[in-house]
């Protein structure tokens, strides 16, 4: 599932240039080790590490034998002040000096963007994210879903591609046909123009669940009607559509609140009426069969239920939906990526779809990828399932703004009294939004107020807390930050440290845009913003004489702008203040 790494950048970026200085002596291609490369738990074994386990078949050789001997071969040049060999492991140090100008001149060129590439040039990629149900709150794995897309589809855009968000709307199936019973027994039209719409036509359903039970009859109706509107009844539509809209505008209060946005907001609804031409291809195909009534396509072969097409009452269903829908965008799109951000118990869904699409020959589905996550354990949730996201919005914003009156009072931060309430929703939102990236997505996520919001956790207010430290002693510097500063007397071993985590940005950018992993960033950044904080202890800025100060000042923006670009890759804000 993951593409090449390439690095094609105008310069050669500080680990680019280890990389071609290790190629020549060791005839593996610059490619090949900067993919490699590893960092050293222990600092003193050198910067770098090559492993040369990957190395073995090509040459013939035991890693450890490999590693002895390119170490005896290689006299130290440009970038690279020394190897080691260490077991299968090729340890290497740099000449700080140029490490320090490499990496910073990397910074300098990209600014705000540093952590991008062009390694996607060329390429197109759909993101699908979001895709919440109308006329249902937005449903904890919708959070998950938009805020894991959106960080992918900022991350592929950084790198190059062509990138096309696409919100794919759950707007059709037989719910509809409940709501619009429930709707024509017990709504009215004021229902639609209340700023919770959404709620109530919730409470809808659950009063017909509830009816349903004394009166069974309900279940007919509700099919009926969900046929009539497959039959493009007008009045059924026009209903439909009033839920439809009044929907839309509940959901971009939240999504202008994350800063999301989308190319592309269509719904199941969009293909509703092609089905036929669907099930036709697939017949043509030899795919499709009857079954009790039902269309379906048999997958016994490859350990599958049956991908089923059509009800025997002719209603469609989700899968044809999304049959329709992949053909349609690869016809539009051409993608050479497509990325389907949904939950883990769709899992078995994805797989079917990307089968039967196999099966009638479209080689392009194997550029079609699930990308599933875990649950949320611990939020609060109402009514046992759903949750308004703009609540744990507000809670966060709210709590936010407490913590930081808090450190005002404690002289922690220093921010006037008009700024407070747009950092505190910056920082709220920005805490749940890193909250779910920082641990690899197949995993739950805890959800802990306090966790999320510490200001010295692995959080979001952690990372931007340091970019607004940076900033405020920018902003106090005895002289403005100069980008020709001599980087040469970056050598202390804290800057080292911080050097090494700014260059690791680019490359954990590309793993994430690989595996669909935004994790690596957020991962990125927290370990970035510590050895910031490291370095700011161990080494004196302002104190320093004018040439150390010059080059630590250089030092402190190139960190500021990579954990602005890194933040605003994960969609979230990175103030200035707070
Ligand atoms: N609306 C669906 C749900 O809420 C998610 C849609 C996922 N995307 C898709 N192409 N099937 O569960």
């Amino acid at each position: 599932m993951s593409h090449e790494f390439s690095y094609t950048g105008a310069m050669p970026s500080a680990t680019r240039l280890i990389a071609e200085t290790l190629s020549g002596p060791t005839g593996i291609s610059p490619d090949e080790i900067e993919k490699n490369l590893e960092i050293p738990p222990d600092e003193t074994l050198g910067e770098y590490a090559l492993p040369c386990f990957p190395f073995a078949k090509t040459t013939k050789k035991a890693p450890a034998a490999i590693a002895q001997e390119w170490a005896r071969n290689f006299a130290p040049s440009g970038i690279v002040a020394g190897v080691k060999s260490a077991g299968p492991y090729l340890n290497l140090s740099v000449e700080r000096g140029r490490f320090a100008e490499a990496v910073l001149s990397e910074i300098n060129r990209q600014g705000e963007r540093y952590g991008g590439s062009e390694s996607g040039r060329g390429r197109t990629a759909i993101v699908e994210y979001a895709s919440p149900n109308i006329a249902k709150t937005f449903a904890v794995h919708h959070i998950r879903s938009t805020v894991i897309g959106n960080a992918l589809a900022n991350l592929h855009a950084a790198c190059g591609w062509k990138t096309i968000r696409i919100n794919h709307l759950g707007d059709w199936g037989t719910q509809f046909g409940t709501l619009l019973v429930a709707y024509r027994k017990w709504g009215d039209e004021t229902l639609l123009e209340r700023p919770d719409a959404v709620r109530v036509l919730m409470d809808l359903y659950t009063r017909f669940n509830k009816e349903k039970k004394e009166n069974p009859a309900l279940e007919n109706e509700a099919r009926a009607a969900f046929s009539a509107l497959e039959k493009g009844e007008p009045s059924a539509h026009t209903l439909w559509n009033a839920f439809r809209q009044a929907s839309l505008k509940e959901f971009q209060t939240i999504f202008d609140r994350l800063g999301i946005r989308f190319d592309e907001t269509k719904g199941e609804s969009d293909c509703a009426s092609r089905s036929n031409e669907l099930i036709r291809w697939l017949q043509e195909k030899g795919l499709a069969r009857e079954s009790e009534g039902a269309l379906i396509v048999d997958l016994s072969d490859f350990k599958m239920p049956p991908c089923l097409l059509r009800k025997a009452d002719e209603s469609s269903l989700y899968a044809t939906r999304d049959l329709i829908t992949a053909r349609d965008r690869h016809e539009k799109y051409c993608f050479d990526r497509m990325l389907y951000v949904v939950g883990m118990p769709q899992e078995l869904h994805f797989r079917q779809i990307f089968k039967v699409l196999e099966l009638a020959g479209c080689g392009w589905v194997s550029n079609c990828l699930h990308v599933p996550f875990g649950h949320y354990q611990g939020m609060r949730t109402r009514e046992g399932t759903f949750i308004l996201l703009a609540e744990v919005l507000d809670e966060a914003a709210k709590r936010t703004e407490v913590k930081i009156r808090d450190a005002l009072r404690e002289g922690l931060v220093s921010l006037p009294e008009g700024e407070i309430p747009t950092a505190a929703e910056k920082v709220g939102v920005g805490a749940v939004v890193f909250n779910d990236l920082k641990t690899r997505r197949i995993k739950d996520v805890i959800f802990d107020w306090d966790d999320l919001l510490n200001f010295q956790g692995r959080t979001g207010p952690y990372v931007q807390y340091a970019h607004a430290r940076i900033s405020g002693i920018l902003r106090k510097a005895p002289a403005p930050v100069r980008t020709d500063a001599d980087a040469s007397a970056l050598v202390h071993n804290a800057e080292v440290r911080l050097l090494k985590n700014l260059a690791d940005l680019p490359r954990q950018v590309e793993r994430a845009v690989a595996d669909a992993e935004p994790s690596y960033v957020a991962t990125a950044l927290l370990d970035l913003a510590k050895a910031f904080s490291q370095f700011y202890q161990e080494c004196p800025v302002i104190q320093a004489d004018a040439a150390v100060q010059a080059a630590r000042l250089r030092l402190a923006d190139a960190t500021r702008l990579a954990l602005k670009s890194g933040l605003t890759l994960l969609g979230i804000q990175a103030p200035d203040k707070m």
